[in-house]
């Protein structure tokens, strides 16, 4: 049995924070953000609304367009930072529980901005090995919640969203995700961390008092070696698999910064039509990102049947990964 990759979805939420929004709350200013990420606005979720109300409004999409109902999902696998509950219960139990699915395994994974495509090895894993026929894997995050609006060198990156595709099995080897390559290196892990709360260091005053809850990166450290790991990445998975860079219909990467994007799209020499670009929307959504920008070019139309996505993904662990992953809708 193969996996094959049947559907997607996305939610955005309504609120927008642009730039000049920004400028009124840190020391920073639209053509600085601009000029170092190409974020122009990110959205931010409602108060009330959670990561796993994002992820359902997400997953009902691609459970529809697969042509599936929920009771059809025989797994949920959610990609998260940003879980509705400290420890527990998993983001996943809430969306399979909005769905009003039971019985099956529903479990997070942690592995920061490349949590959807460990979401994805995780599914192809499971259908392979016969423990599954229609995985839901979800990519939610509202990292306004755990954004300091007091650091300027962090909060111009994040904004909130969902993603969320049905990995399906399938006896048909053309439809069969190609490859999924996933890696993490933790002696980087103060890279790109929350320092407080965990067991590490658990919540005190003194934790809120520096803002140990929310995100702190060492950013211009992360972007080397982002840039390194995911050009050796995807040029690791091309030559494996003996795919030529022009056969890719679609560069997808996580969107952490268009210098980032534009850097490994040039060392693989991709036309600009391949590349696949939403930061400037969307800013950074950690494990959200992927299936947001490919919903972003289904809904546009652009995603036809057979086309080969390429993804990539870097981030805190560090973490990172690639797929090669033809679109296989059933219809
Ligand atoms: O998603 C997971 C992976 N994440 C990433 O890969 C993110 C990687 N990092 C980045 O995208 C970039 O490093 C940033 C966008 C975060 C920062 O850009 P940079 O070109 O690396 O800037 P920098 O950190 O070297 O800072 C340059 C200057 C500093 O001032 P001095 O020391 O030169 O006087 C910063 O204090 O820019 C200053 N700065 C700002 N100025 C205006 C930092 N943040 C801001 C800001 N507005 N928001």
């Amino acid at each position: 049995m193969y996996a094959a990759f049947r559907s997607i979805g996305s939610y955005v939420p309504q609120n927008i924070l642009t730039n000049h929004d920004l400028e009124k709350m840190v020391d920073t200013s639209d053509e600085w953000i601009t000029k170092r990420t190409g974020i122009k606005t990110r959205h931010i979720a409602d108060k009330d609304e959670t990561t796993s109300d994002m992820g359902v409004k997400a997953a009902q999409k691609a459970i529809e367009r697969a042509a599936l109902k929920p009771q059809d999902i025989d797994m949920i696998v959610c990609a998260t930072i940003s879980p509705d509950y400290f420890c527990m219960p998993s983001t996943a139990c809430m969306i399979a529980k909005k769905l009003d699915i039971a019985n099956i395994p529903a479990f997070d994974i942690s592995a920061a901005c490349s949590g959807f495509i460990y979401a994805l090895a995780t599914a192809k894993a499971f259908i392979e090995s016969g423990m599954a026929k229609n995985v839901l894997i979800v990519g939610s995050e509202k990292l306004s919640a755990i954004v300091d609006y007091s650091d300027r060198t962090t909060c111009i990156l994040f904004g909130d969203g969902a993603g969320a595709a049905i990995i399906g099995a399938t006896d048909k080897k053309e439809e069969a995700i190609i490859d999924v390559n996933i890696a993490a290196d933790g002696k980087y892990y103060d890279f790109l961390i929350t320092p407080g709360c965990g067991t590490n260091k658990p919540c005190s005053e003194e934790v809120l008092k520096e803002r140990e809850c929310f995100i702190k990166m060492k950013g211009n450290e992360t972007f080397k070696v982002a840039v390194k790991t995911l050009t050796n990445d995807v040029n690791e998975i091309l030559e494996k698999n003996r795919i030529s860079s022009d056969d890719i219909t679609y560069f997808v990467p996580h969107q952490a910064n268009y210098r980032i994007l534009n850097a490994v799209a040039s060392a693989l020499k991709l036309r600009d039509d391949q590349l696949v670009m939403t930061v400037s929307k969307y800013g950074n959504t950690s494990s959200a990102s992927i299936p947001m920008a490919i919903n972003d070019i289904y809904e546009e139309g652009r995603l036809k049947k057979g086309d080969l996505l390429l993804l990539d993904a870097f981030g805190g662990g560090f973490t990172w990964g690639s797929a090669l992953v033809p679109f296989s809708p059933q219809n």
